[in-house]
């Protein structure tokens, strides 16, 4: 019996790579869009099936996502991949519909003061904006992904209740999202604060339909993942080379690292369809681009035994 077997985990999980969008959103030093479309490339060529590959945001308020349109209108898209981006309101979901974009995401927030650092609005406000987005996307047969952040803490409120967390993920599901992303925007997570986070959304909102976004701030990432896993959920957010950060959230650093996931779900005998070498490899050209070296511990680990 293998180790997943015997421990009650998913026998296979399917990773959402969050690194164009999520990775690069918090870099000053302004990506090319064609760098960014050798990483999609490289990303989807590894085996992902899902590239979060831009954002349709204010330019003003994130100028490494102004890219976005073009990514999307250049990309060589792979069968079987899935091209997403984030939309905030009406005029971002047209401007990823006049692309075509494959599926967006709308992001709310379990915090009323992120909410509005980061999309200018209140919750209530942010879900009344989303409820458009719902039905354009509907009359069109796209998918929308709905996020939760702060779902653990929130860098101007503290603590966030796992109820405030439910009642946003419950609600965004009931709008019509066919899965919602959990996300520890700041990485305050740990495996006491995820699994009492989660044992409160579960009784909303079913395992399937859920995936987990864990910033690696405090070093927890992994383990949360763990966390997650035993609870039944099977879909994992992650960025390469573990890039990423949200602007409005002061001192969060990336997001958990694709290869530090990869290389724990292999371990586990856990199938995520990815080639292992393939995705380090686009992990270290984007590190290259960036000029330094790979947050990811595996990546480094990798990277010191070829040389
Ligand atoms: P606003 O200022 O309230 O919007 O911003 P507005 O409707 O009053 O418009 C103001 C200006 O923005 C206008 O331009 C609009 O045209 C423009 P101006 O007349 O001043 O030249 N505008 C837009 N431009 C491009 N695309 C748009 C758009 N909408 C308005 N869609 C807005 C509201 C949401 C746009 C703004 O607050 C914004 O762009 N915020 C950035 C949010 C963001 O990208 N945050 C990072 C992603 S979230 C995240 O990282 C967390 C996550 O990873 C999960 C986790 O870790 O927890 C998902
Ligand atoms: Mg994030």
């Amino acid at each position: 019996m293998s180790f997943s077997e015997q421990n009650l985990l998913p026998k296979h999980v399917k990773i959402i790579e969050v690194g164009p969008r999520d990775g690069l959103q918090n870099e000053k030093t302004l990506i090319s869009a064609d760098d960014k479309l050798a990483l999609i490339d490289m990303l989807a060529e590894s085996g992902l099936s899902y590239v979060e590959s831009g954002s349709f945001v204010s330019p003003k308020w994130v100028p490494q996502m102004a890219t976005s349109s073009e990514i999307f209108s250049k990309l060589n898209k792979k069968a079987g991949v899935t091209y997403a981006a984030l939309t905030p309101n009406m005029k971002g979901f047209e401007a990823a519909m006049a692309v075509n974009v494959d599926e967006v995401a709308i992001f709310g927030a379990a915090s009323e003061s992120f909410s509005q650092k980061n999309i200018n609005c209140s919750i209530d406000e942010s879900l009344a904006r989303f409820a458009p987005i719902m039905d354009a996307a509907k009359a069109k047969g796209i998918n929308v992904r709905g996020y939760v952040s702060c779902v653990v803490g929130c860098p101007y409120e503290g603590d966030i209740s796992p109820q405030a967390v439910t009642k946003v993920a419950k609600k965004l599901l009931e709008m019509g999202c066919y899965e919602i992303s959990l996300g520890d925007t700041i990485g305050v997570g740990t495996p006491a604060s995820v699994s009492a986070m989660l044992d409160d959304v579960l009784t909303a909102v079913p395992a399937d339909k859920l995936a987990v976004h864990f910033h690696d701030t405090y070093g927890q990432a992994l383990t949360n993942i763990y966390t997650a896993l035993g609870k039944g959920i099977k879909v994992v957010d992650s960025a390469i080379a573990g890039l990423g950060g949200c602007p409005y959230a002061k001192g969060a650093s990336g997001n958990v690292a694709t290869e530090d996931v990869v290389y724990m779900l292999n371990s586990m005998g856990i199938d995520s369809g990815i080639d292992f070498e393939k995705l380090l490899k686009a992990g270290w050209f984007i590190s290259d681009k960036l000029g330094r070296a790979p947050i990811s511990k595996v990546s480094q680990a990798m990277r010191a035994k070829q040389e």
